[in-house]
């Protein structure tokens, strides 16, 4: 188990060095991308979410996605793999109204909603867990549920209740500081605040960096069971086979391009991917 619990916020050295969600000079940077006026349009015929042939890059840097697609239907697990640096936050970031895509355009549920800011999208269904600095370490389990719901205007009693039946320890701990908890259970927090706005979609890059096998095993179980219950996973995983494992569908991106494309069983099947991706 990793965290080592000694108060000093989330110094987890992992990953890469994303500066755009994670600011450690104290103001947000999590800016809206360039051109977004909050219009949405109705698109049919296509998967519940997807970001279709995005390219873009960060404010007016070079592209890193060139013309990639990343899909999930209602209630499915999609996973996106590839090496340190193909693009895979990036991804996730343009998905979540980040990025200013140069072209294509994010669909959700039958509206394309690409000009959204990404708060708008929350209220739109989306749920976003980063790859760092995902949950409050100074405020306790429970802040960090009800800052999850800061959209929500109505009683999300009932939905703190589901979480903590998901996530039973965060209810023993729910008054201890979050930064005093586990890697694993950290994870948990950030997962459970992302359910506090009832997402129709989450989207999580990285959950398991840093924890064991056995707690790894556990988030997916759980992973699992969100997925079960209608809600879109798409996620962000090291742990590639393992994750393709329990992938309906699954990306391996590659300079912040689309390379292989199957379900998840096909691609752990794929010879190539195997070799390239997967360790042999
Ligand atoms: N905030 C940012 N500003 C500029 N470039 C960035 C930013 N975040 C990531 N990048 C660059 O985008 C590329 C892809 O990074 P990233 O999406 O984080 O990769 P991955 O998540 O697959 O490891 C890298 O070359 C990285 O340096
Ligand atoms: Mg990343």
């Amino acid at each position: 188990m990793s965290g080592t619990g000694t108060g000093t916020g989330y110094t987890d050295d992992r990953g890469n060095k994303d500066r755009s969600i994670t600011n450690p000079d104290g103001i947000g940077t999590m800016n809206p991308a360039e051109g977004q006026d909050n219009s949405v349009s109705p698109v049919p015929d296509r998967p519940f979410l997807i970001g279709e042939a995005m390219t873009g890059g960060y404010g007016k840097g070079a592209d890193i996605l060139h013309d990639c697609t990343i899909a999930v239907e209602k209630g499915e697990i999609a996973v996106i793999v590839g090496p340190n640096g193909a693009g895979k936050s990036t991804a996730m970031k343009a998905v979540f109204g980040m990025l200013n895509l140069r072209e294509g355009r994010v669909v959700l549920d039958g509206q394309d909603i690409t000009h959204l800011t990404p708060q708008a999208r929350v209220g739109m269904g989306m749920g976003f867990v980063p790859q760092n600095a995902n949950i409050f370490t100074s405020m306790t389990v429970e802040e960090n549920l009800e800052m999850g719901a800061f959209i929500r205007t109505d009683d999300y009693s009932g939905t703190m209740a589901q979480v903590y039946d998901l996530f039973p320890i965060l209810k023993d701990k729910r008054l201890q500081a979050a930064g005093e908890l586990s890697g694993g259970q950290r994870q948990q927090v950030a997962v459970g605040r992302a359910l506090m706005t009832e997402p129709k979609l989450l989207m999580l890059d990285e959950p398991t960096a840093g924890v064991s096998p056995i707690v790894m095993d556990e988030l997916f179980d759980r992973i699992i069971e969100v997925a079960r219950s209608g809600i879109s996973i798409l996620m962000v995983e090291q742990n590639a086979r393992q994750a393709l494992d329990i992938a309906d569908k699954g990306y391996v991106l590659v300079q912040g391009r689309n390379a292989y494309t199957d379900t998840g069983k096909a691609l752990l099947a794929n010879p190539e991917v195997r070799k390239s991706f997967l360790g042999g």
